[in-house]
């Protein structure tokens, strides 16, 4: 069939497989222009089929010759309708892998329940004996307890008082103000339980208990801060209270890998477009208009350029792994620089339905948006039929 977007909301309901493939190529190009990483060989990623985790798969099977094992939920294709994007970035992550002679396998189920850890450890020990490299890197709105079997659902509001501030529908381009009602009690519990740091640290204990970590083994988690202007309803309002649970749980796991000499580490990534990002209020006008300085000063990057600078520079540069006072990488430093973040506060006292097309980067907004769905890539003939039955390799 020939495969387009279908928008509802501020999702796409279709997915293009041949985008999806050439988004992961460019990718697997750009690692391989930069040069081997001396980094680990076995490794695992715990949310591998999108975003800063199927970047991070990509750094390392093509930065360093990585076995990798993906763990993900997406769901796969049927005649007629299109699978979710990371399922076809996955399948051609493996086609690519295993063309370079790589191992890779995946594993698509709840990464939250017993029954997927348990597929994980027994394939890692069949296959790979110990990892000695675990990325975590989950989106999810929703979380089931395996223990408690209570599922959790994460909110994005602010804490203490309600918060008005302008917003933009990328779409058609509308800047309005919106106010989100603060959130109580619950929803922080909720929203901690889902995307805290406490299925990261099951998912070590379950691993180290089994003997699957090799000495010396990492294991790191994204977080996020951002600026004032987004702050009351990110890093201080429910979200943020999950960021810092997931930045503690970095301590807790440390302690834990003590005995084998591993650590865990908190990277704070850059903002970028992405599905869980593009539903947050106030966020998209915010990464529009630093889409735009940015680029201006030439220091944009994506999920790729970060994880490639992660790797290379911070975690496996040879020497210490730089971190701030609180023991975070921060790779988000060129977003956070103060001139880049004064621009981007003066242009949002500026920013207008009328105004934000030249003074804010929308199409750039729009593009990324696209492409996280396989649309609007270069060299990808969109009016050619397209099958829609994609298998993975390792999948049955
Ligand atoms: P994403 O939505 O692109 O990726 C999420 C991954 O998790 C996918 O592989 C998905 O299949 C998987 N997943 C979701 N629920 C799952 C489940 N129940 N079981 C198994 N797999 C599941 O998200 P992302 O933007 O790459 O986010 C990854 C991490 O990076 C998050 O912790 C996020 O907060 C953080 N981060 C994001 C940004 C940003 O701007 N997007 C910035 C800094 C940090
Ligand atoms: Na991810």
């Amino acid at each position: 069939m020939i495969i387009e977007p279908r928008m509802r909301g501020f999702i796409c309901l279709t997915a293009h497989p041949k985008g999806a493939e050439q988004n992961v190529k460019n990718q697997i190009e750009y690692i391989k222009s930069k040069g081997a990483i001396a980094g680990a060989k076995k490794v695992l990623v715990i949310g591998a089929s999108t975003g800063f985790g199927l970047a991070s798969r990509i750094t390392s099977a093509f930065g360093s010759d990585a076995a990798t094992i993906g763990v993900f939920f997406e769901k796969p294709p049927v005649e007629g309708k299109t699978a979710s994007p990371g399922w076809y970035n996955s399948a051609a992550f493996e086609t690519e892998a295993h063309k370079a002679g790589l191992y890779a396998k995946s594993i698509n189920g709840d990464a939250f329940s017993n029954e997927i850890k348990r597929e994980t450890l027994d394939l890692i020990k069949a296959d790979l004996g110990q990892v000695d490299l675990v990325i975590y890197s989950l989106a999810s709105p929703v979380r089931t307890n395996p223990n408690t079997g209570v599922t959790h659902r994460s909110v994005l509001k602010p804490i203490g008082q309600t918060f008005t501030n302008k917003t933009v529908d990328f779409h058609t381009g509308n800047v309005t103000e919106v106010s989100i009602a603060p959130a109580n009690e619950e929803d922080i519990e909720n929203t901690v339980a889902v995307m805290g740091g406490e299925d990261w640290a099951m998912w070590i204990d379950a691993l180290k208990n089994e003997n699957l970590l090799a000495d010396g083994a990492l294991t790191i988690a994204y977080s996020y801060i951002g600026p004032e202007l987004t702050e009351a309803v990110y890093r201080k309002g429910t979200i943020g209270r999950a960021k810092d649970h997931l930045e503690a749980t970095a301590f807790t796991i440390s302690d834990n890998l003590k005995s084998i000499g591993g650590k865990a580490y908190v990277s704070v990534n850059k903002a970028l477009v992405t599905q869980a990002s593009s539903a947050i209020p106030v966020i998209p006008l915010y990464i529009s208009l630093l889409y735009k300085i940015m680029k201006e000063e030439g220091i944009h990057e994506g999920c790729i350029e970060q994880i490639q600078r992660l790797f290379q520079d911070r975690l496996y540069n040879g020497s210490e792994v730089p971190v701030d006072e609180k023991g975070r990488i921060r790779i988000d430093d060129w977003e956070m620089r103060e001139d880049v973040q004064a621009k981007v506060a003066k242009l949002w006292k500026e920013a207008t339905t009328e105004t934000l097309p030249a003074i804010g980067d929308l199409a750039g907004y729009r593009n990324d948006f696209l492409n996280l769905f396989g649309f609007e890539f270069d060299g990808v003939d969109y009016k050619a039929e397209a099958n829609e039955v994609v298998n993975i390799d390792s999948i049955k």
